[in-house]
């Protein structure tokens, strides 16, 4: 068992807060982008956590390195050896560092693949925001630029994060009011 545990997740809870821009980010942007695709039958759910994307498609695998969050496979993704026809991965390229976001896409055997991932063109106010936990923000270009050369971006809508995301991911703290990009892009 892997014992990486992301202790501001919250395991098997992870993704289930309520607030407005929780509720966008996790399930009314998700099923707006898979409107856009073809769902094929092998599915993987890279970094997958508690199977959230399960939601939209049921026969999605998830895998994670964070056991706490009961995946279907807990295993790092970056040495995961597995073929598939998509590989989803929603919201975990800034748990990576640069590096280890290259070794992730060499690493896939896929078909195609759909990053979901939001941008922050402001990364003084995301880092503020984000003195519980450690993470690499990026900006739209810095994102761009470690995504395979054939991308499509297929989807993009700003939305604008407060305290009551905050609070609900991180606990109580002083938190600034920004703005956000939600892409996704298919490759
Ligand atoms: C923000 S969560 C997103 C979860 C899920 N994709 C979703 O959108 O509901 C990012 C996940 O990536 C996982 N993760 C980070 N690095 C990983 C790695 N090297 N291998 C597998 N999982 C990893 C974390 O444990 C965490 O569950």
């Amino acid at each position: 068992m892997l014992m990486q545990t992301y202790k501001e997740d919250d395991g098997k809870n992870f993704g289930k807060w309520t607030d407005d821009v929780s509720r966008f980010m996790y399930f009314e942007s998700t099923g707006k982008i898979l409107d856009l695709i073809q769902v094929p039958e092998t599915v993987a759910d890279y970094g997958g956590a508690n199977g959230n994307l399960k939601h939209f498609i049921p026969h999605a695998i998830s895998i994670d390195i964070d056991a706490s969050k009961k995946p279907d496979i807990n295993e790092n993704i970056l040495t995961h050896d597995g073929i598939y026809e998509l590989v989803v991965i929603r919201y975990v390229l800034h748990y990576l560092n640069d590096y280890e976001v290259l070794k992730l896409f060499e690493n896939i055997k896929a078909k195609n693949i759909l990053v979901i991932q939001f941008e922050n063109n402001n990364l003084k106010d995301k880092y503020f925001n984000s003195q519980n936990e450690f993470k690499y923000f990026r900006t739209s270009a810095q994102t761009r630029e470690l995504l395979p050369t054939r991308f499509e971006e297929i989807y993009s809508k700003d939305y604008e994060l407060g305290p009551d995301f905050y609070k609900n991911r991180l606990g109580e703290g002083k938190y600034k009011t920004h703005n956000e990009t939600l892409k996704g892009y298919y490759i």
